[in-house]
């Protein structure tokens, strides 16, 4: 992190575009070849590798990569899939797309699944856990794993928000059957537009996977179910590749970035992320707590910093989950008081310190004015 002239606004979140990208990208469009080429095929072999699981499987988005999987794994109608209510709507609309029916559980203090709700809430219709590794925290995958592993049930990772993160001395994506990617462009391996993958050991499924997301064939006129069109691309490839080579680099980025928050938001009255024992966390967000958000939001929107709230309605409480038929209602306390009161900073690789500096002088100013 170097300073730079006069900080007056920071973006929530920022992709670093430069001359090697724009060449690789320009090479891709030279190629001729756009759809699941020879790009594609080495990304696939290079995020396997960089998750150390056999196989990857590109995809259009991560949403697709997780109904996809509960279909491959033969998840649907009249199944339930334990999932966290705090996460992206995406997570849930991909069970439901599946056929299945999410059972919401609450949240720990890492903001990811309590592995204690999970066996109350186990039925004979339940058939996988879904952990999501929010905000670049990895989920307890000790208890996870071995709830699954007692009870016969499929753990599939929704790693959008956490490429890069372990637990222990592994990644998060290499513990479930299968450990699903988003490229969308503000999260750690970031794409020029939309984009995903499915990571796994198993060849069966990621052969299923293959022929779902090109309409259900493996030779070109032969179609043996019915698919979809979910494909990946070259250009956005040939992109996606180079920022993998420099994930590690952005992730250490993203951690000194915390690591300088800490410091400087030291003392005030404000919840600030935690890392869990056995926890290396990828900070895909960068979220502060207090009852106090909407005025911080705003005072930092006046001030030119971006923040997000993610989220701000819990997932068991949207209208349309409250709309789908034999969805089980019930509290989640943690959940919802987070969602009342966490607002994400930016925070990103590539930030520096002048514009880590500046932002904790908005928030130390907001607090100025309360006499905190
Ligand atoms: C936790 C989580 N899961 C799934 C998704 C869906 O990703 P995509 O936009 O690539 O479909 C997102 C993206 O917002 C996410 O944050």
């Amino acid at each position: 992190m170097t300073q730079s002239g006069a900080v007056r606004s920071v973006p929530l979140s920022r992709v670093e575009i430069d001359d090697e990208i724009r060449a690789r990208v320009i090479a891709a469009v030279d190629s001729g070849q756009y759809i699941l080429g020879p790009e594609c095929k080495a990304l696939e072999k290079e995020l396997a590798a960089s998750l150390d699981r056999q196989h990857a499987v590109l995809l259009a988005n991560a949403t697709a990569g997780l109904m996809l999987t509960l279909d491959a794994l033969g998840v649907g109608s009249g199944d339930e899939v334990l999932v966290p209510a705090h996460t992206a709507f995406p997570t849930i609309e991909a069970i439901f797309q599946s056929g299945a029916r999410p059972v919401f559980v609450d949240i720990d203090e890492s903001y990811c699944l309590d592995p204690s709700w999970l066996e109350p809430r186990i039925t004979a219709r339940t058939r996988a856990i879904v952990p999501v590794h929010l905000y670049g925290h990895p989920c307890d995958l000790d208890a996870i794993t071995d709830v699954a592993r007692r009870h016969g049930l499929f753990v599939l990772e929704d790693c959008a928000q956490a490429q890069g993160a372990g637990w222990r001395e592994r990644k998060v994506g290499s513990f479930g059957v299968a450990g699903v990617l988003s490229f969308y462009p503000s999260k750690n391996l970031p794409t020029l537009g939309d984009g995903g993958a499915v990571v796994t050991d198993d060849e069966g499924l990621a052969r299923k996977l293959r022929m779902l997301r090109d309409h259900g064939r493996k030779e070109k006129l032969t179609h043996d179910v019915v698919g979809w069109n979910l494909r990946f691309n070259e250009i956005q490839a040939a992109a996606t590749r180079v920022l993998l080579r420099r994930l590690d680099a952005s992730n250490e980025g993203r951690r000194r970035v915390a690591a300088r928050y800490a410091e400087l938001l030291k003392g005030l009255p404000l919840g600030l992320p935690h890392e869990a024992k056995n926890a290396h966390h990828v900070y895909h967000l960068y979220v502060v707590r207090t009852p106090e958000r909407d005025a911080l939001q705003k005072h930092l929107k006046a001030a030119g910093v971006g923040t997000g709230i993610h989220y701000p309605v819990p997932n068991h409480l949207q209208p349309a989950t409250l709309g789908r038929a034999g969805v089980r209602s019930e509290a989640l306390p943690r959940t919802e008081a987070a969602c009342r009161e966490i607002l994400s900073l930016p925070c990103f690789g590539s930030m520096r310190d002048d514009e880590v500096a500046y932002v904790a002088q908005a928030v130390r100013e907001f607090f100025a004015t309360k006499g905190a």
